[in-house]
């Protein structure tokens, strides 16, 4: 997690740095820190807080002219937020200024050698230990600043996005990434540093994005090199032209994030299938699935690796695959499938599913999977993210830059390319009639005018969200294709507005949870037509004869519901498989509301971070 940012060029650094650390405050944002050169000296500055507070504090404490600086924005690993373990760090000297994304591991006892040399630590952090090691070894050996990050790296254990800048060397700053990370962007007479794109957008579309295991000198008015960490090898820089534009990563017009990205659900569901899906001719065309045919239809199984809300869409995938396709799927948090010694073979094929392609579990799990021999297939958002390029091969969900902390489009794009998939093994397994076939293909491209329809609910949403803003618990209830949805239902609600919610599979409600129903409980069920209604009605009524409170999700037109629940919102009838995308809907916007009505900070709740890049 963290976001780093970097400058080094002809402008001013300051305004740059912190605009660019304003948008990766995704990443954390429970401290932030800056750096300037203003061509004599360095000026740090750095407090506890958001972004806002650390101008706010620049502003009394700083100069902030310059060209040439980097900035931090935090979610803490080792050591509390505070000012002192804020970064930038500087070494004992001050002549070393870094930045740093990860976590060393083995920093105890390089910290303990380094305090038998005489050096000095004022924060707890494991990043004041990396650029104290930097210095060492600059001064004991006599080292450029490139050549002692280098050898550092080689000593250090973890993992790290790093911009480190040498005072005594001022036009140049040396760049690595291992497990975390880094764009670096490259302009006319300019380079930028950052964990991802978005720092840079306005000002060039030309970026380099470092491999696990580079390292990259940057100087002013050179051209990068790049070079492997552990042998010294030179690589040659791929420069790729990026594909996001302002727009995308600017609020436009909406209060926050999350409710702009609810809103460009019906919009980016139809990038997610644009070109892949042709429901006239009835086919579904996606290049990394063609390409390795073979490999999902001679898989014993498919196994889905995942967090949080990715893995939620995974588990949609696995009713999916296993009714379309009929192939076995295992559903796995890739955090415990790394550490329990699963059986992989090379006859199973992985799915990792991430948004951001970062998620360091994930990442982890797929390359346990690839040591055992299996193929694995990524199912990423960001191109050309660490996940994607970990895996054999894999498809993008085209979403756009998802930024609000909690995942909305990047849910519903994941289920559209993950039924694509499931589609087309389905045609070539013949495991599905011609004529459904052709069914879904077609209510596959009706989805985003449905849930265009269903974001009609938001006032709906709001009502109901005013009636049970205050509620301690909550709980929420789907069955077969919706137990899924309940469970997502149920994350939003707790991430963003801090209450506890349980999902549950609604049948399984007798075997516990149902204690917890009283006059106070509400709770949501989403109970469409499709699917298992009947049972889900007795559901209802067996938390109603309880006196629960009843939200219901249900079909338009729906009357017996109606008749039971205390709150119905209606959402337009799709087919039991697909009515995830639209069921979904309304359980964003509820907690959206529920969330902006207690005044919490919805694009960045408390204790997380868009990009969980530490296991
Ligand atoms: C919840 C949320 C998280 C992520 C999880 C995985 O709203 O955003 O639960 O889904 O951290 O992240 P990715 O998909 O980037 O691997």
């Amino acid at each position: 997690m963290c976001g780093i940012v970097g400058y080094i060029g002809h402008r001013e650094a300051y305004p740059i740095v912190i605009k660019g650390l304003q948008r990766l405050e995704y990443r954390g944002y429970d401290s932030a820190g800056v750096m300037i050169y203003d061509g004599e000296d360095v000026k740090v500055c750095k407090t506890k807080g958001k972004v806002v507070d650390l101008e706010a504090k620049a502003a009394i404490e700083m100069k902030t002219g310059g060209t040439i600086g980097i900035g931090h924005t935090r979610w803490a690993t080792h050591g509390v937020p505070n000012d002192v373990n804020s970064h930038p760090h500087v070494s004992n000297s001050g002549d070393l200024v870094i930045i740093h994304n990860g976590i060393i591991e083995n920093y105890a006892p390089l910290k303990e050698e380094l305090i038998k040399r005489g050096y000095v630590f004022h924060s707890d952090t494991d990043t004041e230990v990396l650029v104290n090691l930097i210095e060492e070894i600059q001064k004991n050996e006599n080292q450029k600043l490139g050549k002692a990050v280098q050898i550092a790296l080689n000593q250090v254990v973890g993992a790290y996005a790093i911009a480190v800048f040498d005072k005594k060397n001022p036009t140049e700053i040396v760049a690595a990434r291992l497990g975390s990370p880094l764009a670096i962007g490259i302009g006319e007479g300019e380079y930028f540093i950052a964990s991802d794109a978005s720092p840079f957008i306005e000002y060039t579309s030309n970026a380099v994005y470092l491999e696990d295991g580079e390292m990259a000198n940057i100087r002013l008015h050179k051209k990068i090199k790049v070079r492997k960490i552990q042998d010294d090898s030179l690589v040659d820089p791929y420069i790729q032209e990026l594909q996001m534009n302002l727009e995308q990563i600017e609020k436009g017009g909406y209060d926050h994030f999350m409710l702009k990205e609810i809103y460009e659900q019906p919009s980016v569901i139809k990038d997610t299938y644009r070109g892949r899906l042709h429901a006239n001719e009835g086919i579904i065309q996606m290049s990394g699935i063609e390409d390795n045919l073979e490999k999902f239809l001679n898989a014993d199984r498919i196994i889905i690796v995942a967090c949080g809300t990715s893995w939620h869409a995974g588990l949609v995938a696995e009713y999916i695959f296993e009714e379309f396709a009929r192939i076995p799927v295992e559903v796995e948090y890739a955090s415990e499938f790394r550490y329990r010694n699963p059986i992989i073979n090379s006859r199973d094929v992985v799915i990792a599913i991430s948004q951001s392609g970062e998620t360091a579990d994930t990442m982890a799990a797929i390359k346990l999977a690839k040591e055992n021999g299996a193929f694995v297939f990524g199912v990423c958002n960001v191109v050309g993210s660490s996940i994607s390029r970990e895996s054999h091969a894999g498809a993008y969900t085209h979403a756009g830059p998802e930024i609000g902390v909690a995942s909305t489009k990047a849910f519903t794009t994941q289920i559209t390319v993950l039924t694509m998939i499931a589609l087309r093994l389905a045609k070539a397994k013949g495991t599905m009639s011609l004529s459904d076939f052709h069914m879904y293909l077609q209510e596959l491209e009706l989805i985003p005018e449905k849930v265009k329809e269903a974001l009609e609910t938001n006032d709906r949403a709001k009502e109901i969200a005013a009636t049970f803003k205050d509620a301690p618990n909550c709980l929420y209830l789907g069955r077969g294709y919706n137990f899924p949805v309940a469970l997502e239902g149920a994350l939003k609600l707790k991430e963003i507005s801090y209450i506890h919610a349980e999902g549950y599979p609604a049948a399984e409600m007798k075997h516990g949870p149902i204690a917890l129903i009283d006059e106070h409980m509400p709770v949501v069920v989403i109970a469409p037509k499709q699917g298992h209604y009947d049972k889900i009605v007795s559901n209802i009524q067996e938390i109603k004869s309880r006196s629960g409170r009843i939200i219901a999700i249900v079909t338009k037109g729906d009357t017996q519901v109606r008749d039971l629940a205390d709150y119905v919102i209606e959402i337009p009838e799709t087919s039991d498989a697909l009515s995830p995308l639209i069921t979904t809907i309304p359980l964003q916007l509820l907690s959206y509301h529920i969330a902006v009505l207690r005044e919490c900070n919805v694009d960045q709740p408390r204790n997380l971070a868009k990009s969980v890049t530490v296991e």
